[in-house]
């Protein structure tokens, strides 16, 4: 009777760690644990005899039942943990999957050319100031020059807010807020949005970037204005970059110019992204009108500058060949991401 005892536990300890070692989920887990442990499995089953045995025997039988439903139990318990981990990761982990990289933000291509360019300004001497957005109608056209019949300061062109009252068209009304508040020499460069009732399309947008350039002093001339474009195309576009100044006309320039430098793709030999002229427009510039010094209070015989505006979001476009402009001010990640 004891032998017999002794031996249903040891087959029991036996059968129970091989069945236990090959259950496949957490659910053969728990009907081992009924089989082997359960108020009427196995164990119970010899501990029931138990009684049956003379008194001097049944500490030790029932010591070793003891220490066989606690290795059991144990082994239950670390087994439904392994195949719960595995079960999970069987139903719903694909292994196969790349892992995720962490997200890291990054600068706007229009943003990077925007540091860029004003940083070589920087180099050159000039500060970086900027503007309001919401403008008076008197700085955005008045004092520019621009009579309110221009075609700029046209309804159809332009977000007014109210009664003299816009979304500043270009980023020129800082000048004459600069001039009114600083004195001669002035040397400055201003990044910013401006609105203009364009339709948004693949070469225009509604809100977009530009940087006005301004420098006032005593006896600047045509030659500063080349000299110091053509030296920013170089250090900006690279060493061998020709510039070429066209007549044209601004209300607060004159003389004006566009200014165009040789076309970066196919270095002057005309290609499909400079429309095969082998050069591309970067900004409208010119020397300060008289008429505008006059507005902000300057005397124009005494002082004389230039002028520069170029926008950013074009340069970018030329610089990373971007075909539309939307693209920049959609603000999708897929685009957005590959300029890190
Ligand atoms: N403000 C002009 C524009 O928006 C650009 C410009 C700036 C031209 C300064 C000359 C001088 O088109």
């Amino acid at each position: 009777m004891t032998i017999d005892l002794m031996e249903r536990l040891a087959l029991l300890e036996r059968d129970g760690t091989e069945a236990i070692g090959a259950a496949e989920d957490a659910e053969a887990v728990e009907r081992l644990r009924v089989e082997l442990l359960g108020r009427k499995g196995r164990l119970t089953t010899i501990l029931r005899e138990l009684g049956q045995l003379p008194p001097e025997e049944r500490p030790r039988i029932g010591a070793e039942a003891n220490r066989v439903k606690e290795l059991l139990s144990t082994r239950l318990d670390e087994r439904k943990k392994q195949t719960s981990v595995a079960g999970r990761e069987a139903s719903a982990i694909d292994l196969t999957l790349p892992g995720r990289a962490r997200w890291r933000g990054g600068i706007h291509p229009v943003t990077q050319v925007v540091e860029e360019i004003c940083g070589i300004f920087e180099t050159l001497g000039f500060a970086r100031v900027s503007g309001p957005e919401v403008e008076t109608v008197d700085y955005n056209f008045t004092k520019l020059n621009t009579p309110l019949d221009h075609p700029a300061a046209d309804m159809h062109d332009t977000f007014y807010l109210a009664d003299g009252i816009v979304l500043r068209t270009h980023t020129s009304p800082v000048q004459a807020r600069v001039m009114e508040e600083w004195q001669p020499p002035i040397r400055v460069v201003v990044p910013g949005t401006v609105y203009r009732r364009d339709p948004f399309d693949a070469s225009h947008a509604p809100a977009f970037d530009q940087i006005e350039g301004l420098a006032v002093d005593e006896g600047i001339t045509f030659l500063d204005l080349k000299s110091t474009i053509s030296e920013f195309a170089r250090r900006f576009l690279g060493p061998g970059t020709r510039t070429r100044f066209r007549p044209s006309f601004f209300p607060f320039t004159e003389p004006s110019a566009e200014v165009d430098v040789s076309c970066q793709i196919c270095v002057g030999a005309g290609c499909s992204a400079c429309k095969r002229t082998g050069w591309m427009e970067i900004m409208g510039a010119g020397m300060v009108d008289p008429a505008v010094f006059e507005a902000v209070g300057y005397d124009p015989e005494r002082y004389t500058g230039f002028a520069f505006g170029m926008g950013p979001a074009r340069i970018a476009m030329q610089r990373f060949r971007i075909p539309d402009i939307r693209l920049l001010y959609e603000n999708d990640m897929r685009f957005l991401e590959q300029f890190g």
